[in-house]
Formats: C-alpha cells, sequence, structure tokens
C-alpha cells in the first residue's frame, strides 16, 4: 500500500510540476522540442482517458441511450409474444442489438466482446428440463 501511496503522493505530484507548462498563453511558442516531447506522454494518457470515457458515453454504459438501433422512430418499443407461438424455447433479446428483434440473433456476443458487458438473452421455455 505504500508504493500505491507514494506513487499518487508524491511521484505523480512531482512529475506534473516538473512539466514545463507555461504560465501564460504566450510561453506556448517560446516551449523547446525538449519541452513538446516531455509534454507527449501527459497528452498520450489525458487523450486515452478521454477517449475511452467518451466511447463508454456514447455506446450507453454510462448514462445514453440503451437502444442504438430499434424503431427509434416509436416512443415506447413494446412487442408481444402469442403463448402458442412459443414452442419448446422463445430467446428473447436484452441487448438491444438483434437485427431479428425481438428475437436474439447471437448479437450479444459481439457486443460482450467489444464491450466487456455480460447481457444476453431471456430464455422462454414450455417446461423446466428434467433433473438429472
Ligand atoms: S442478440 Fe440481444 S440478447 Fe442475444
Amino acid at each position: 500500500m505504500y508504493v500505491l501511496s507514494n506513487f499518487v503522493k508524491v511521484t505523480v505530484p512531482n512529475y506534473l510540476a516538473g512539466l514545463p507548462i507555461p504560465d501564460s498563453f504566450g510561453g506556448w511558442f517560446r516551449l523547446t522540442v525538449r519541452d513538446w516531447i516531455a509534454l507527449i506522454p501527459p497528452t498520450v494518457v489525458v487523450g486515452g482517458v478521454s477517449y475511452y470515457a467518451y466511447r463508454s458515453i456514447k455506446r450507453g454504459r454510462v448514462g445514453g441511450r440503451i437502444n442504438p438501433m430499434i424503431r427509434l422512430d416509436e416512443k415506447k418499443v413494446v412487442d408481444f409474444v402469442e403463448i402458442e407461438d412459443i414452442g419448446e424455447k422463445m430467446y428473447l433479446c436484452r441487448c438491444w442489438k438483434s437485427k431479428k428483434w425481438p428475437l436474439c440473433d447471437g448479437a450479444h456476443g459481439p457486443h460482450n466482446r467489444a464491450t466487456g458487458d455480460n447481457t444476453g438473452p431471456v430464455v422462454i421455455r414450455r417446461s423446466k428440463p428434467a433433473e438429472k
């Protein structure tokens, strides 16, 4: 724990204090090539964090839409499935990525791999499988 604490309280502040960030707008024009090179690593880190935060928000993991494409012109997407149409099993999509909505077409798999999500379908079945 000491290593982490020292890193956050001493190493990072010392590193940031040593960056050649000018005090005025005109100071940016007086930076040397060496100064600009020193600013590349923190710029890459800030840019990377910002990009992943933006991607997360855009994909709806943090706020935003859940439904990216299904009947967007409707105020609310509601589907009815007649019980006679279920057969033995029916897989209903919960990830909102299926092109066969409201049925699952397996699109949750690529979505889960791309986002780290763990969504999957609701399986409706007529009877519970026999226990082994
Ligand atoms: S495609 Fe959406 S849960 Fe399978």
